[in-house]
């Protein structure tokens, strides 16, 4: 038996139990046995029996029978903590935790590969859509030269609610919010903070860049106002937050920002939650992998409605 210990039960924690849970034929050997939260209530105790919740995620990442500790519960320094702590206590990792792993991947890399453990982060950058992989995989023999495209779900979201359904600027952020799409903190997202963390381990994975995030040049979303959307519109574009890495010769140029996209192109039929990572390589030339970045398991959308989803 695999025994796992989770940090965090929001939107994504209680998604990964939930597939668990419903596919035991699959994964007979796995359970999760302890779960860390902020607060334990007798909904999620009754809800969650075989579950044994704690406030303490020292104890689940330091537990001798612990096998895999799954970090859904956000954050930087002291998450970075924990799961050092977890793999020096043996055990391997998993996170979707882009914030943590554009800063620490590489350290936490270093401590995983001597202890010989994995450290999992595939569902840190586009969520469902398996990029990391396919820029680590797919391409022997070919030279990634730029990789990017619309990778943070809130934005994408707001900007075509205002777009196409009229709605303001707040209300859409609140929905993303209500939808669980949006970071705890949204100021990441709607800023191009989330975005800029997620180009960076991309930058990583294909091009081996050790990337200092807060040299990206960052713009957000805030200044799009309905007068721009409008104005785009007119002239046949539409407004994406994009966020790229190129490569020229040892140059590496990165950007996140919102960009004028033609409304025909591609990126600009990319709507709401979903995200598309383009992979531009020196012998196939031209990658497009779109799928849903954020939010819960589709198929969990019970009003059906999916492309704007609100049934949280
Ligand atoms: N807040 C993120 C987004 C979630 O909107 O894309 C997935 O990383």
């Amino acid at each position: 038996m695999i025994r796992i210990g989770m940090l965090g039960f929001g939107t994504v924690g209680r998604s990964v139990y939930d597939l668990l849970q419903a596919h035991t034929e699959r994964f007979p050997d796995m359970q999760i046995v302890s779960v860390a939260v902020r607060q334990i209530t007798e909904q999620r105790m009754t809800l969650y029996p075989t579950v044994q919740f704690t406030t303490n995620p020292d104890t689940i990442v330091t537990a001798s029978d612990i096998d895999v500790v799954i970090e859904v519960m956000g954050g930087q320094t002291e998450t970075y903590r924990y799961l050092r702590r977890a793999l020096h206590s043996g055990k391997h990792v998993i996170t979707a935790n882009k914030d943590l792993i554009a800063t620490y991947g590489e350290t936490l890399q270093k401590i995983a590969s001597a202890h010989q453990l994995a450290l999992l982060y595939g569902a840190s950058v586009a969520g469902g859509i398996p990029i990391l992989d396919a820029l680590t995989n797919l391409l022997p023999g070919d030279e990634t030269m730029q990789v990017g495209g619309i990778i943070n779900g809130t934005s994408n979201f707001i900007l075509t609610q205002m777009s196409d359904a009229a709605m303001n600027y707040d209300d859409a952020l609140a929905l993303a919010q209500r939808m669980g799409i949006a970071e705890a903190n949204p100021v990441n997202d709607v800023a191009g903070f989330d975005a800029r963390y997620k180009l960076a381990i991309l930058a990583k994975t294909a091009f081996g860049a050790n990337v200092v995030t807060t040299q990206i040049p960052t713009q957000g979303i805030q200044e799009i106002n309905a007068t721009v959307l409008d104005e785009a519109k007119r002239l046949g574009y539409v407004i994406k937050p994009l966020a790229v890495a190129r490569r020229t010769g040892q140059e590496l140029a990165m950007t996140v920002g919102p960009h004028l996209v033609p409304a025909a192109h591609l990126l600009g039929k990319i709507d709401n939650v979903q995200n598309a990572v383009q992979v531009k390589t020196r012998n196939i030339q031209d990658l497009v992998f779109t799928g849903p970045g954020a939010g819960r398991r589709q198929a969990d959308c019970k009003c059906g409605i999916v492309r704007s989803c609100d049934c949280s």
